[in-house]
């Protein structure tokens, strides 16, 4: 067991990829900062992970998607040194844009895109005055081109790489790094919650294994890159929409999510 090395901070932990990204930093011996709205299923990732590692973990169970959630987060944590943070809390939502409710919309945007940002600057700060540190965020396929019947998870997305991409140049000269990381479709509660054409269990075309995706995106976080698509289909669904217009590749996006929804019916 490596000796702690300082704080690893990861929200939406209590499952999924965040679950698993907390299982790799418990494992090379990081002490860990959990984050998650689901307050049980946090509680038993802290077991879990302080029963079989020796590290301290601190669980937060908090909402991440109201206005100010990041600078509370925050105040709640910064006395502790964080060397590595992992922006992947998020969810999907499916359906035509005018007619899904926009309070869920609106906490959407708020989580992928205001509290990811403020977490990232106010986390940033400190980093970079001490130097060092690893910034992960969670993005999607989705980011490479727009997504009907999904529209604002994809432009969310998008969000999220463009704007880690940016900041990840900004600060070549520094010892921080900042990697968007891109998984396509993941067998996790998110895949159940958006699409239910998955429903046997089994792992469908493409569709990843947690544990591969995320420690990909760990290696890569690691390494500084500053972007990570996880499997050879998804690095060329990803450059696709280059050699089509943007109105074809829209166009398919559709018939994919058209397909889901037909899915989701059955
Ligand atoms: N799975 C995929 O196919 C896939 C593909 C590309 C990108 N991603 C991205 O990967 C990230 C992780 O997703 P996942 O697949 O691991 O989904 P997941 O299994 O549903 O895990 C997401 C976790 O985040 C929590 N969470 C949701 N809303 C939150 C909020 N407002 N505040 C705090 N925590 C919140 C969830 O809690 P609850 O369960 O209680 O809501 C859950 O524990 C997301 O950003 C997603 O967009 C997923």
């Amino acid at each position: 067991m490596e000796k702690s090395k300082s704080f690893a901070l990861v929200t939406g932990a209590a499952s999924g990829l965040g679950f698993e990204f907390a299982q790799l930093l418990a494992e090379d011996g990081y002490d860990l900062i959990l984050v998650d709205v689901n307050e049980e299923q946090l509680l038993d990732t802290k077991k879990q992970l302080s029963d079989n590692n020796q590290i301290t973990v601190i669980s937060i169970s908090q909402d991440l998607s109201y206005q100010n959630s990041a600078q509370d987060l925050y105040d709640k944590i910064q006395s502790y040194p964080i060397s590595i943070l992992i922006n992947n809390a998020g969810f999907g939502m499916f359906g035509s844009f005018h007619e899904n409710e926009w309070e869920r919309e609106l906490s959407m945007l708020n989580l992928h895109i205001v509290t990811l940002t403020h977490l990232t600057k106010l986390v940033l700060n400190d980093m970079v005055s001490r130097n060092h540190g690893k910034i992960l965020n969670v993005s999607s396929l989705a980011a490479f081109q727009p997504g009907p019947l999904m529209a604002l998870y994809y432009a969310t997305k998008s969000y999220v790489l463009s704007f880690s991409e940016a900041i990840a140049n900004e600060l070549k000269d520094t010892g921080v790094t900042v990697t968007a990381f891109c998984p396509g479709p993941t067998k996790t509660l998110f895949q159940e919650t958006v699409s239910a054409s998955n429903k046997e269990g089994k792992i469908a075309f493409n569709m990843g294994c947690p544990k591969e995706v995320t420690l990909y995106g760990y290696k890569a976080m690691l390494k500084g890159k500053t972007y990570a698509i996880p499997g050879k289909f998804n690095k060329f669904l990803a450059l696709l929409p280059r050699f089509l217009s943007r109105n074809a590749s829209t166009k398919i996006v559709r018939k994919i999510q058209e397909k889901n929804r037909i899915n989701e019916m059955s």
